[in-house]
């Protein structure tokens, strides 16, 4: 096989297409990294708020959720500045959490949905 001249320029050429290639890989999968960091942030943002969502859901805890009450009703719920409210009607107290009570320091809407739902189950439950 004769010594072709153009073979030296033939080789750099096949080097710089596979430099090329071996870039654009690269950088594809820089691509990818950058982008499943951005989905990862994104999951635990959407995971925060399902888990967020969740407890309010269906995890609703109303000894905890009581801890708002406790303030004005006292430790036990038996009556601070505001009346004793344990043991009361469920019924009642999802009326007070969402129509409040005018002119007093229960506004309406203080605890909705599920929440209230936990909270008065949780009051009534107590003596
Ligand atoms: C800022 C103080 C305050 C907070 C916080 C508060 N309450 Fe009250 N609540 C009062 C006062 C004062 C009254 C009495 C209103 C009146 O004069 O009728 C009252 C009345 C009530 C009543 C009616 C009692 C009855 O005998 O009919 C219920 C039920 C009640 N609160 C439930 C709750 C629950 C549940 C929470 C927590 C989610 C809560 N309150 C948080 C001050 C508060």
């Amino acid at each position: 096989m004769k010594n072709n001249p153009i073979i030296p320029y033939i080789l750099i050429m096949a080097f710089g297409i596979g430099l090329i290639f071996f870039m654009s890989l690269e950088g594809a999968g820089n691509k990818e990294e950058i982008a499943e960091g951005h989905e990862e942030e994104a999951t635990t943002e959407e995971g925060g708020a399902a888990e967020e969502g969740g407890a309010t859901a269906e995890g609703a805890n109303g000894e905890e959720l009581v801890s708002t009450c406790i303030g004005c009703h006292g430790g036990d719920l038996t009556g601070g500045m505001g009346p004793k409210i344990a043991g009361l009607d469920a019924e009642h107290i999802k009326d007070v959490l969402a129509n409040g009570i005018e002119g007093t320091p229960m506004t309406p809407g203080l605890k909705t949905g599920a929440e209230a739902e936990a909270i008065a189950e949780y009051i009534s439950s107590l003596e």
